[in-house]
């Protein structure tokens, strides 16, 4: 359970918000309420460069830096509209700084850990793994990728996880979508992690209405 010097980063992280324009303050906010992202923040290194895959507005990115200020954040992300309300948020902080790419073509700096929240599910499975590879070749052996997801499964919850996201991108309130969504289950996300080069164990987060996991996977020693 996240502490309460993690509640109060969290805190911080989207007060940096308050001259966002208001659909970004209230997605904001909702994703502080909703994400669970004070947990996942817990498995990231303190120290470092750390890359945040499809940033969205750079809450994430922010909840970082609150944490620890030993750690430089770059935030990525495909819309545009998006990065600008994440870079007015940057300040005089030198450590942390948000680019618009696409993840599947551009691979990530090499860096200390990678964190994708929320993000692969948009995308086809050849593309996900593409992403993981690209994050491998990104990482020292042993270091960490955390990837935040929802798993396909027979549950209500999943219901729930899939209607959310199909009114989300109904508002256009999420790009980088295809046809559908690419929720794998959990078997198929453990092979395509091991596939990309990594070793990855799940975090079950039953705290969350949705079948959400948190997959901590490290970078695998390379094969003879
Ligand atoms: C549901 S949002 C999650 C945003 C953020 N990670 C968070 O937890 O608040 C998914 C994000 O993935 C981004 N995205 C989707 N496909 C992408 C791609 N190919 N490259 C970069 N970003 C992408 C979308 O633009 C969107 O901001």
């Amino acid at each position: 359970m996240p502490g309460s010097t993690t509640t109060a980063a969290l805190e911080r992280a989207v007060h940096r918000y308050r001259q966002a324009p208001l659909l970004a303050r209230w997605l904001v906010h909702g994703r502080a309420f909703l994400a669970d992202l004070a947990r996942i923040e817990q498995y990231v290194p303190r120290h470092g460069f750390i890359v945040d895959l499809g940033c969205g507005h750079g809450l994430f990115a922010n909840l970082l830096m609150e944490s620890s200020p030993q750690r430089r954040v770059l935030g990525v992300d495909l819309d545009p509209r998006k990065v600008e309300v994440a870079r007015a948020t940057v300040g005089d902080r030198e450590g942390l700084r948000f680019e618009v790419e696409d993840i599947v073509a551009v691979p990530p700096p090499r860096c200390d850990a990678v964190t994708i929240v929320d993000v692969l599910y948009l995308m086809p499975p050849d593309d996900q793994e593409r992403v993981l590879r690209n994050a491998a070749g990104a990482l020292a052996e042993g270091a960490p990728l955390l990837v935040k997801s929802q798993e396909a499964r027979i549950d209500p919850r999943y219901g729930l996880t899939y209607a959310q996201e199909v009114v989300a991108v109904s508002l256009g309130l999420t790009r980088g979508v295809r046809r559908r969504f690419h929720f794998p289950a959990r078997e198929e996300a453990l092979a395509m992690f091991q596939r990309a080069g990594f070793r990855a164990e799940v975090i079950e987060m039953p705290r969350r209405p949705y079948t959400d996991v948190l997959y901590l996977a490290r970078k695998a020693p390379a094969t003879q």
